[in-house]
């Protein structure tokens, strides 16, 4: 079933858990990220990149949504486009990331205004750095100011803000370090639910903590796709007799399935 976006997380800040959000590219993605959430029983939130973004694309991921026997939120992924944001809602997508943290504050400030008009926005501070659909390995961008946060959220009503604390997209170019005393400090000054983005690559005790102090979203994208294309390769040979693309479908949402449900555990364990 479909849900509001702000119940999913503000379910998961009161349980001391978090909600896990996870890009999708194609419906076998989404249909594994739904499955392990069925499993787990839990609600879940599908990712869609700007890049990927296409109208019939997000009606179908608005469909699988509906018909999930979970609660199931679709998201526009980092998007300063007006123009998309507004059709993101219009397709049925109950949230975006109006991200506008490489803008001036200003401008940052009025964008997300502009997107809560709309709908409910999740908001970015800091820079998140890294891309978002090909893993590159980067360095940790402009840490969230606690103070800036707190004004930028009392000025914008972002329902959720994504914070930056040695995070990044993609791969860590050194091993991570997030800087805890920072999170705290934002989650002290700061009443919406806050989100982890560039969540692959860090381990499952880096996730616990963060939750702990306060997360109660966790992005995942590269670590699904490392995961697909191992599986798509490994399946290849075995699926080109009888041209058997149905095995290749299914083993790609099951593989897309166990990392999901492994995510979801961790962010449940509480
Ligand atoms: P990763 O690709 O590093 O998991 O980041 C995903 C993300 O934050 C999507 O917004």
């Amino acid at each position: 079933m479909k849900a509001r976006f702000s119940e999913l997380l503000g379910a998961a800040q009161a349980q001391n858990a978090a909600v896990g959000a996870f890009t999708a590219y194609n419906l076998e993605t989404a249909i594994g990220v739904v499955r392990a959430a069925a499993r787990r029983k839990r609600g879940v939130i599908l990712l869609v990149s700007e890049r990927s973004f296409d109208d019939v694309f997000v009606g179908a991921l608005v469909a699988v949504a509906e018909r999930a026997s979970v609660p199931v939120c679709v998201q526009l992924d980092h998007s300063v486009v007006h123009r998309t944001i507004e059709q993101a809602f219009e397709l049925g997508a109950g949230a975006v990331l109006a991200a506008g943290s490489k803008l001036p504050f200003e401008h940052n400030v009025a964008l997300v205004q502009w997107a809560a008009g709309h709908g409910e926005v999740e908001a970015e501070l800091g820079g998140i750095e890294g891309d978002e659909d090909i893993a590159t390995a980067v360095a940790a961008g402009a840490l969230t100011d606690p103070e800036e946060a707190a004004d930028f959220v009392r000025q914008t009503g972002a329902a959720c803000l994504a914070v930056s604390i040695g995070n990044v997209h993609g791969t860590y170019r050194e091993p991570p370090e997030l800087d805890w005393a920072r999170l705290e400090a934002i989650r002290e000054r700061v009443d919406v639910p806050l989100s982890l983005h560039g969540a692959s690559g860090l381990t499952d005790d880096h996730l616990r903590r963060a939750i702990s102090l306060g997360i109660a979203k966790v992005n995942v994208n590269t670590e699904l796709r490392e995961q697909y294309l191992r599986t798509t390769e490994l399946a290849l040979d075995r699926v080109r007799e009888g041209a058997n693309v149905l095995a290749l479908n299914s083993a790609q949402s099951e593989a897309v399935a166990a990392v999901v449900e492994a995510k979801l555990a961790v962010y449940d364990g509480y």
